[in-house]
């Protein structure tokens, strides 16, 4: 059973989780939304609540898991999709293989392309890395570019809610991440079938994911708007949830 957090009522949208991180990260976007909306927030497997996972997935194994938590709940009516980097990856494929599950498509400081070769490398060598040593060192060099202002005092909440879902996740989860990212398929032409609009927004100052790079990706889906959010790097909707919201409200309003 996967762990799931809900809240509100209305529309339902789901909400997939970037790495290394977990289901905590909406919080902040679920509280706004929630007035209106269904908000569904899964831990991906071995994430956040769930159990340890003792074999390596795949990002369509998140995929199916995502289409397992609509048909448990038993919703059969399209509902609106949002991946963040990983889970926009994951919400490619979930639209992707199933297009009449999802009526509308938000993808946040993501990309459709596959991997490089070098990114491939460098997955691997992360993931052997985190096995021969922790997820906490492993992962500590990676905040600088999750979050805009990190040093700053009143960011200290978020840095440290994300330090905490960092160095929470598990070792071998941290390790099949990285082997289904490097191994999973290229977007581009999948989202250029797409039928549902679609959102892509940016991270002003998102170094893994920059603004061109998210701009690239809107152009593959034939219904896309692109917004940019001044001020945040890679969790924009960790940054500036009130700012995010507003977008989301009114791509699904409209
Ligand atoms: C994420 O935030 O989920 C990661 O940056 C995705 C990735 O490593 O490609």
């Amino acid at each position: 059973m996967i762990h799931l957090r809900c809240a509100g009522s209305g529309k339902p949208i789901l909400f997939l989780h970037g790495f290394p991180l977990d289901s905590r990260m909406w919080l902040p976007l679920i509280d706004p939304l929630s007035s209106e909306f269904l908000c569904l927030a899964p831990d991906f497997r071995g994430f956040g609540e769930n159990p340890e996972e003792r074999f390596s997935f795949t990002l369509e194994d998140l995929a199916n898991d995502c289409i397992r938590i609509l048909d448990a709940r038993a919703i059969r009516q399209p509902v609106a999709i949002c991946g963040l980097s990983m889970g926009g990856y994951v919400a490619m494929q979930a639209v992707s293989n199933w297009p009449e599950r999802f009526s509308h498509v938000i993808l946040t400081n993501t990309r459709a392309e596959a991997d490089s070769l070098e990114t491939r490398k460098r997955r691997i060598e992360l993931a052997n890395r985190v096995f021969c040593s922790d997820v906490p060192s492993v992962a500590a060099p990676m905040l600088s570019n999750l979050l805009a202002k990190p040093a700053f005092p009143e960011n200290m909440p978020i840095v440290e809610l994300v330090q905490q879902m960092m160095n929470e996740t598990k070792t071998s989860t941290f390790a099949w991440s990285q082997l289904a990212m490097a191994e999973r398929r290229d977007s581009r032409l999948p989202m250029s079938r797409w039928t549902q609009p679609v959102l892509c927004i940016a991270g002003e100052e998102d170094p893994i994911t920059p603004p061109e790079v998210v701009r690239a990706m809107s152009q593959h889906a034939t219904q896309t708007t692109m917004v940019t959010i001044p001020g945040t790097a890679h969790l924009s909707p960790l940054e500036a949830p009130d700012r995010f919201a507003e977008k989301l409200f009114q791509f699904l309003r409209d």
